[in-house]
């Protein structure tokens, strides 16, 4: 299958970073939101992305330059999924918002389109469901940020075809990424561990353990682990981490039960970086 024009709903955290790696390997790329601010911040966000990655020589010029080319920007998916090759979903972990993207897109393209969603911990079978083309539907997980992290974790639904898993894994490799194949299980491998452990930090940051910047230093340092857990929940956004263990706590059970001060923080739109405070205060002097 030949695939030209990928379109990525939500110009969010997630999306921006799948459009930036996807434009960066030559495809016709249009990011869809609902509002026009977002798109506009995730197209700065890319371009500076190509601009530092030329400074670094990581890129030439003329890739930059083709960056900047092959991305779109709409806020009608109508119009957009009509003209698409391929769609990858990366709106608010909320079933409802996914069932309203999936479904305008199920009805508006090319029947041979793939759907894949970015869901952290939600079933793709479930996914399929809202739309007429269940075997077309899976998980494609990427991970933040996603111009740098290698791996693309793909979850089959209980109708995804075989076809469509080679068509996803092909895309994955076409941007440079390795990929896993995960049996459909809530929460895959990776959210399931990881909202595990940034729940247990919060845990221990609101039992007065220790504090933030050393339960981080104590997980990087003594166990290897490139970020530390609250410093990881700041660049994923607390919102997205407390809905994923919201969903995690109704699937699988108490040990998920998110901690009270997680919930505080995201009631106090300490959502993390994306908004300037979270764990850490991002406004004035940056990091
Ligand atoms: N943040 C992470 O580290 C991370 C990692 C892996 C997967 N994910 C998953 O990726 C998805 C997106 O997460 P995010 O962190 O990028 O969220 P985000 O809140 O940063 O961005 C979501 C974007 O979707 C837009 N949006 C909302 N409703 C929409 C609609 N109906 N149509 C089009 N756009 C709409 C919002 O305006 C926003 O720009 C979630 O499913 C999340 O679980 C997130």
């Amino acid at each position: 299958m030949r695939l030209e024009k990928i379109t990525v709903v939500g110009a969010g955290v997630m999306g921006r970073g799948i459009a930036y790696v996807l434009s960066l390997a030559g495809f016709h790329t249009t990011m869809v939101d609902v509002s026009l601010e977002q798109l506009r911040l995730a197209k700065n966000e890319i371009t500076q992305l190509a601009e530092h990655a030329v400074q670094r020589n990581k890129i030439s010029s003329e890739a930059k330059d083709n960056v900047v080319e092959n991305i779109h920007l709409s806020v009608e998916l109508e119009a957009v999924a009509k003209e698409t090759d391929f769609v990858i979903e990366a709106v608010p972990e909320r079933r409802d918002l996914k069932q309203q993207v999936l479904a305008t897109v199920d009805a508006h393209a090319r029947a041979e389109v793939i759907i894949a969603s970015n869901t952290s911990t939600i079933s793709p079978t479930e996914l399929g469901s809202y739309t007429k083309r269940p075997q077309q539907v899976a998980a494609m997980h990427f991970f933040n940020p996603v111009h740098r992290m290698k791996l693309v974790e793909i979850v089959k639904g209980l109708e995804t075809s075989e076809e469509t898993v080679n068509v996803i894994r092909e895309v994955a490799h076409q941007i440079g990424k390795e990929t896993v194949e995960v049996k459909e299980f809530p929460g895959f491998v990776t959210s399931r561990i990881s909202a595990m452990v940034g729940n247990e930090a919060f845990y221990m940051l609101q039992e007065g353990v220790a504090t933030a910047e050393d339960i981080d230093k104590a997980i990087r340092l003594g166990l290897n682990y490139p970020m530390g857990p609250l410093e990881l929940g700041d660049l994923v956004g607390l919102d997205t981490r407390l809905h994923n263990l919201k969903y995690l706590h109704e699937t699988l059970g108490e040990k998920f039960r998110p901690a009270p001060l997680l919930e505080q923080y995201v009631k106090a739109g300490r959502l993390g970086r994306k908004t300037g405070r979270g764990v850490y205060d991002y406004s004035s002097d940056g990091e």
